[in-house]
């Protein structure tokens, strides 16, 4: 059941700060997973702020149990040594029903609540886990006076998450977005893949057979597995004002794959990806920063129909006030990535001063 409406943006303690009525949008093109924060990782830490959109800390799946403690600590301090400026100061918390998820909410939101951005909860199965982390950050924000509201966000990697997307989408003014986790969701689903994202050569359709020629080779096609589930859950993340994400991919020397996986989910709505190495935050940058000649185009589109409104022919494309709106959101994503980016503002031919 979803709260009233009247009581949906009502903070959910006494002394815990108003939920935001809209999610902030930044660039968050590469969401740049830290492992366990050695005082030899801490020295780069300085060096990826430059680099990157979003850099989190990761205590889940990937951290040794025995590290669990060091990678949660050795990112607290991190957050307390650095200025994180623009860039997103994230954490991938374990999961609600392992044994370190309640100390890392504890420990974070007592330590470094006020620099917290976003918390990325693993493993979603419906709207309670959501429900459940609303009311506890609600609590822990209030007893450490933290100011600005902590926001959620929900990794989609269970069945029962996908088959639930639009109401975790909703189940809080805390949600920020939601990642696409394909290889916890493969398991979850009982796939049969061990890949991490991507394709998969079994997966496909096979051309029908030559009727003169049985015997002559069909030509194949792979196929996208993840579509289905990405889909809807950009979907659920659009109805709700909250943004996706595609998440891991995990073949790491497969930097082309890795653009494809990452393209093909730009080009359907998510707005970033994880990058898991230093590799695929430069393939992060090059997909998820709208192309410039994209950018030049929507921006003819704006000039040549200033109030958004009616039709006219450019390089012989009707364009109307729907493409004026496809136009819209190229251009913006441009201007709020050339504020972050220099590079990209130059090959943008955008003055983020002046726009
Ligand atoms: C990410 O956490 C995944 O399981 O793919
Ligand atoms: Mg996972």
């Amino acid at each position: 059941m979803l709260r009233s409406p009247r009581d949906f943006f009502q903070p959910l303690a006494i002394g815990a700060p108003e939920p935001l009525r809209e999610i902030p949008w930044t660039p968050s093109r590469m969401i740049h997973f830290l492992p366990v924060v050695t005082p030899k990782l801490a020295e780069k830490i300085p060096d990826m702020l430059k680099q990157v959109d979003v850099l989190l800390g990761n205590f889940e799946d990937a951290i040794p149990v025995d590290r669990k403690l060091e990678a949660r600590e050795g990112f607290i301090q991190a957050v307390k040594d650095n200025d994180f400026g623009d860039v997103g100061c994230w954490v991938r918390v374990n999961a609600l029903d392992s044994p370190w998820f309640l100390d890392d909410m504890l420990r974070l939101t007592e330590e470094v609540g006020n620099k917290i951005d976003v918390i990325m909860i693993p493993k979603v199965l419906g709207p309670q886990d959501i429900h459940y982390v609303d009311r506890l950050l609600a609590q822990l924000e209030a007893r450490n006076k933290i100011e600005k509201p902590i926001l959620v966000h929900a990794i989609l990697e269970t069945g029962g998450g996908v088959a639930q997307v639009e109401e975790i989408a909703l189940a809080s003014p805390r949600m920020q977005g939601m990642s696409f986790g394909p290889a916890d969701l493969a398991a979850s689903r009982r796939m049969k893949t061990t890949r991490v994202g991507g394709g998969h050569p079994s997966y496909l359709v096979r051309t029908d057979p030559d009727a003169e020629d049985p015997a002559k080779p069909r030509v194949t096609a792979q196929q996208d597995p993840w579509h289905y589930s990405i889909a809807r859950m950009v979907d659920a993340c659009v109805n709700a004002g909250i943004y996706p994400y595609y998440g891991p991919f995990g073949d790491i020397a497969d930097t082309t794959g890795c653009e494809d996986q990452f393209r093909a989910t730009f080009l359907l709505g998510c707005v970033g990806a994880w990058s898991l190495h230093p590799v695929q935050i430069e393939i992060a940058r090059r997909v998820f920063s709208p192309a410039p000649q994209e950018v030049k185009t929507a921006r003819a589109i704006l000039d040549a129909m200033p109030d958004g409104s009616g039709v006219v022919m450019l390089d012989g494309k009707m364009q109307d006030d729907a493409t004026w709106k496809q136009a819209k959101v190229m251009w913006d994503l441009a201007v709020n990535i050339a504020k972050m980016d220099p590079a990209m503002a130059a090959e943008y031919g955008i003055d983020p001063a002046t726009v």
